[in-house]
Order: structure tokens, then sequence, then C-alpha cells
């Protein structure tokens, strides 16, 4: 079986990296992780990719005249590196329409609330003050638009009375940390499909009118 080599892009703790990096380490999944790459050379993810042998890269974005030649720096190295999927966990950059168009189809973010409510920072805190009663986390595709892409995968999560952003955000990284590899996956299986900027997954398993848990990896209904 062919395996999808994925590039991770970082600026922070790297948790939703770390949970990548858990789900490739299993003998039977069909991805494996090429590099990472953080913007920030004080990212904590870096030391956790580093702990377990995979290789690590610096592109600060400091060292650029601007955005264009950053990101020629960072898709100079994806390429380099055989990258076939990037993957954004927790990468704190706007990317610009050249990059994202370049990476069509083949650069995927996972954003913590269910899009297309809630773009952009302090989604915890935007669900709490507007009440909802699920919030939950988004696997997409990028587009040039901030927060906005074909949606591959997401998860609800229930928001208790009495949460805090502190308590929210853990219930939603849980499951992000759940629904990001299991994207990978269906991509590397060759699964998902984007149409009209919707993505349509090929050969659906499961049950006719049962809904998919991704944090469970349940069907019910
Ligand atoms: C996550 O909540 C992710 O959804 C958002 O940024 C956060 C990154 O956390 N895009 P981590 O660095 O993966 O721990």
């Amino acid at each position: 079986m062919a395996v999808l080599k994925v590039g991770i892009l970082i600026s922070g703790r790297g948790s939703n990296m770390q949970a990548l990096i858990q789900a490739t380490s299993q003998q039977d999944y069909p991805a494996k992780i090429g590099c990472v790459i953080a913007n920030n050379p004080a990212a904590g993810g870096l030391e956790r990719a580093r702990a377990v042998k995979i290789p690590t890269h610096i592109i600060n974005h400091r060292d650029f005249k601007d955005r264009q030649a950053f990101e020629e720096a960072l898709d100079a190295k994806l390429s380099d590196k055989g990258i076939q999927l990037v993957c954004l966990a927790g990468f704190m950059r706007i990317l610009t329409p050249w990059f994202v168009e370049r990476w069509r189809d083949r650069l995927i973010n996972i954003h913590p609330s269910l899009l297309p409510a809630f773009p952009g920072l302090d989604t915890h805190k935007k669900a709490l003050q507007g009440g909802v009663k699920f919030t939950g986390c988004t696997v997409h595709f990028v587009r040039a638009e901030m927060d906005h892409g074909p949606i591959i995968i997401q998860a609800a999560v229930p928001v208790y009375q009495g949460d805090s952003e502190e308590i929210l955000a853990a219930r939603v990284l849980e499951a992000e940390h759940k629904v990001y590899p299991q994207a990978v996956r269906l991509i590397a299986e060759n699964l998902v499909n984007v149409h009209a900027e919707q993505v349509f997954i090929a050969n659906a398993i499961g049950p006719a009118n049962a809904t998919f848990n991704p944090v469970t990896g349940q069907y019910s209904g």
C-alpha cells in the first residue's frame, strides 16, 4: 500500500501534531510524517517531534522580507521533502492565495468550532457568548478566506452550563485529536473528493440513515 507523505506546519504546542504522529506510528495507518515545520522557533511542538526523530525545520517568517518570500521558502521545503499533503496544526500565519492555490486540495486545517460558525480566534469564548448547546471542531481544505473551505469531517461537542473557556477548549481538543487523524486517513485512502466546493467521501461505510460519530468512531441511527 502506498503511504501518503504528510508535512505538518505548527506555531505552538503541537498537540494535534502529536495526535497525527501517534496515528502514523500505527502499522496499518496509510500516512507518514515527512517533516514538521514551525514558523516560530519557540514552538513547543518542535521538541515533541524531535523526541520521536521526525525531521523538524524552523522557517521563521521574521527572517523574510515579505509574506511571499516566506511562503516560497515553505513551499520549497515541502516540495523538497516530497510532501503530498500539508496539515496546518495550530499554524498561526495567514497563508496567501498564492500558497493556498499551489497546494489546493492538498492543504488542510483543523479549527476548534463547527464551521461556518465561529471562524477566527477566540472560538470558545464566542461559543459561550452565543449560548450554543453544541460546538465542536472541523477539518477542512484550506481556501484563501480564513477558516473557510470544503469540510472533510466534524465532531460535535456539548457545551455544559457553567463551562469556562478553558474547560470547553479541553473538551473540544480531545475531539480534535480524534478527528484530525481520521481526516488524514480518509485522504490517504483516496476516499475524499471535492466537487463544487463540497467534500464527498467515496464508499462511505456504515448503515443508511446512520450518523457517524467521529469521536467514538461508531455509527448510530
Ligand atoms: C487547536 O485548537 C486547533 O484547532 C487550532 O489551534 C489549536 C492548536 O493546538 N487551529 P495544538 O498546537 O495542536 O495543541
